[in-house]
């Protein structure tokens, strides 16, 4: 016995062809695609060459609807609080227009945060950018928010797991941090969506975004964007869509009204192949289970920590392994070259900054997190 929870998902395994044939060890940087999604890939093919633009309205809507609906549930949340953009930037970018920096022109970021969280207020002339620092380069601990957090701050904005450590914040400090200097707090949720249990208003978001293509399954091309309720209407973008619209086929253009609820964040027309791959992958974590889910990929972790140090490897995540996820950095002289080389042997892992970046998803097996250690002691 492996002590893997839930080891009947393994029956999942032949969903994904690339399992067969690779040992797939990088789904936070891109999620295996499964049969269902493929098959959904066809229908659309289908419908598009059968249907031609009628497909849009009779059953391509649909399905984008179904997909907004889809990430509420999983969410907790109401499909009024969710729009669809063709990226995480994308969405990030529509938030960051629709704020007044004349009274605020401060945002507070974290050091670890990726790049492009950051770059959506280094773009701006009129907004100066504090970064949050890390003691140790892994995590950075709920209090250090409240340093740099005051009335000057327009917005908190950070992940919930950081891409390069797989650390999961607690957010509760950046929280209330935001909250008291009434600032909006945003959470970049891109390596947390469908590796850990995400609810937007448990963690006193104002603005979540995630997107399909690493943890949950769906494939690159569009992004999930959460904005509060109570939120919506003071969040009035400076750029601007004909699907944030509120009487998109009116093709009115000599004014613009937003839509009341978040489709106002749209960013154009959504890219059609993907709400449907994703839909694929979604539909797997409900029969599934998004729990046995979870459980699987922190048991997995634990288990290939565990391998890396009995091999005497050094890694870098998270010390308390309540703050860890399925994201392993195990340090190597020479991380692309090992990369390339167990590409080689069909192990798919990527890598990072002197570091060997591996995670494992519920489909992976504790076998191939011991091959993976054997062969990355060869490389
Ligand atoms: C935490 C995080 N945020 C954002 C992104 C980039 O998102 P996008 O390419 O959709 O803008 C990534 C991609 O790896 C990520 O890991």
């Amino acid at each position: 016995m492996s002590g893997i929870p839930h080891p009947e998902l393994e029956r999942w395994r032949t969903e994904f062809p690339i399992l067969q044939t690779r040992t797939y060890l990088n789904s936070c940087s891109l999620g295996a695609v499964s049969r269902r999604s493929m098959g959904y890939l066809g229908e659309y093919q289908a419908l598009w060459n059968t249907m031609g633009a009628s497909a849009w309205y009779e059953l391509w809507m649909g399905r984008l609807g179904q997909l907004k609906q889809s990430v509420a549930t999983m969410w907790n949340a109401r499909e009024t609080e969710i729009a669809l953009s063709p990226s995480v930037s994308g969405a990030l970018s529509s938030i960051a227009s629709s704020i007044d920096y004349r009274k605020r022109n401060r945002v507070v970021v974290a050091e670890l945060d990726f790049p492009t969280l950051v770059y959506q207020w280094l773009a701006r002339p009129d907004v100066e950018v504090v970064r949050v620092p890390s003691h140790d380069g892994i995590g950075v601990p709920p209090e250090r928010w409240a340093e740099y957090v005051d009335e000057r701050t327009a917005v908190v904005a950070t992940s919930h797991v950081f891409y390069g450590t797989g650390y999961v914040q607690d957010l509760s400090g950046a929280a209330a941090a935001a909250r008291r200097a009434g600032a909006l707090f945003l959470v970049d949720g891109y390596q947390a969506a469908g590796q850990i249990a995400v609810d937007p208003r448990a963690v006193d978001a104002d603005v979540y975004v995630a997107g399909p293509l690493k943890w949950l399954l769906g494939g690159p091309g569009i992004a999930f964007l959460w904005v509060r309720q109570e939120r919506i209407a003071e969040l009035r973008p400076t750029i601007a869509s004909w699907f944030g619209a509120r009487d998109q086929f009116l093709f009115r253009n000599d004014e613009l009204e937003f839509r009341d609820d978040a489709g106002r964040f749209s960013m154009g027309t959504p890219a059609v192949p993907t709400a449907y791959t994703a839909l694929g992958g979604l539909e797997i974590f409900a029969e599934a289970g998004e729990r046995k889910i979870y459980e699987r990929i922190a048991a997995l972790t634990e288990d290939l920590v565990q391998l890396a140090r009995e091999a005497g490897m050094e890694m870098k995540i998270a010390a308390d392994p309540a703050r860890r996820s399925g994201i392993i950095l195990v340090r190597h002289h020479d991380a692309p070259g090992a990369v390339h080389r167990l590409a080689q042997q069909n192990v798919i892992v990527d890598y990072r900054a002197g570091y060997v970046r591996v995670s494992p998803h519920f489909y992976n097996t504790p076998d191939e997190n011991r091959l993976f250690i054997d062969a990355l002691q060869r490389c």
